[in-house]
């Protein structure tokens, strides 16, 4: 979708009729651009399934949501941890149990800049296991209750898949040599846009009835540093963040709009498109050719589905 058809506003959430009906699943949705999408959908009347770590901080938010929607917002959240991939396989259970329809999948959930080398109990390096084979065991989980709601996933990545060493490091994945927090996150950043495209090509592939749309918030004012980066870039980026960086709520456009508007192309990315993409109206960005490099993805796919020991005949 060329920004020009969005206009000089680009996409925003004015664009969403009712979404009355509909049933959004959102990963990592207790904070940042989990949670302000969530609001933005549930505004719409949608229904949101949060699925998130930390089940004090899913308390707070819902009752934060209801409270600037209302109390009758049909909110509700299971525990996952998208780091430990039996709770992602009883969460898949619990969601699959309990919600009939998903008209969207989004995987937003992320930890980022990691600054030492950090395992997850399933042996993944800690960014690489929760951003991307935490979200391709539950999609291929969850995949054949989206394709029967003819529903969507959407993939949050980050600039940052085309920075790092700009490839999957399959001899040493876990970066047990020279480990850096950039290196790590952006490959597992690009891992999860790679995932997205390789995965649609493979539903064109079979006819199926779902799309998947990759999409990234640019710099958002949010949690993520916050939580796992070091001393150093924490100060660093509450410095900066107040100056380039944009609201929580716009970096949550782009993947609210990848989840909602209809006719949008795949195979794209989509982001902020001022400032290298970091910021301003919502639209289609260039996509660096890393990300549709077949054999790369081809190679990861078949090694998330060993890692991850999911049967997925996609
Ligand atoms: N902010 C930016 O400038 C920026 C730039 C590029 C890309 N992104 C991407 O945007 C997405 C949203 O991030 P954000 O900026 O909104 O950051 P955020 O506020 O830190 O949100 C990330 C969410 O992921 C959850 N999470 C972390 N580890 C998890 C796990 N093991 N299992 C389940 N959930 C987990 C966090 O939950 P807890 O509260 O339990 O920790 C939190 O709710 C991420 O994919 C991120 O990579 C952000």
């Amino acid at each position: 979708m060329k920004t020009q058809r969005l206009g000089k506003k680009g996409w925003t959430p004015e664009r969403i009729g009712s979404l009355k009906g509909k049933t959004y699943v959102i990963t990592g949705a207790n904070s940042g651009a989990g949670l302000e999408a969530s609001r933005i959908l549930l505004s719409k009347g949608a229904k949101v399934v949060m699925m998130n770590r930390n089940p004090n901080k899913s308390e707070a938010a819902i009752a934060v949501l209801k409270q600037s929607l209302g109390q009758d917002v049909d909110v509700s959240f299971i525990q996952i941890d998208l780091g430990v991939m039996a709770s992602v396989r009883r969460a898949a259970e619990e969601l699959l149990e309990t919600t009939d329809s998903i008209d969207a999948l989004i995987c937003n959930g992320a930890i980022a800049q990691v600054p030492r080398q950090d395992m997850t109990v399933d042996g993944f390096e800690s960014q690489l296991g929760v951003n991307h084979f935490g979200h391709f065991l539950l999609t291929g989980l969850l995949f054949d209750r989206i394709e029967a709601s003819k529903g969507r996933i959407v993939m949050v990545g980050s600039n940052a898949y085309k920075m790092g060493q700009k490839r999957i490091k399959f001899e040493d994945l876990n970066f047990d040599h020279k480990y850096t927090a950039w290196d790590s996150y952006a490959q597992s950043k690009l891992a999860q846009v790679m995932f997205g495209y390789e995965l649609q090509r493979r539903i064109e592939a079979t006819g199926k009835q779902v799309e998947v749309h990759v999409c990234h918030p640019g710099a958002s004012r949010t949690n993520l540093l916050m939580d796992t980066a070091s001393t150093f870039n924490k100060i660093m980026w509450s410095i900066m963040s107040r100056i380039i960086a944009q609201s929580a709520e716009r970096g949550a456009w782009p993947e609210v709009m990848c989840a909602t508007e209809q006719g949008l192309p795949t195979m794209k990315l989509y982001g902020p498109t001022k400032r290298a993409n970091t910021v301003g109206p919502v639209g289609e960005n260039k996509l660096d050719d890393v990300a549709l490099d077949k054999e790369m993805a081809s190679q990861l796919w078949d090694l998330s589905l060993e890692k991850t020991s999911l049967e997925w005949g996609l």
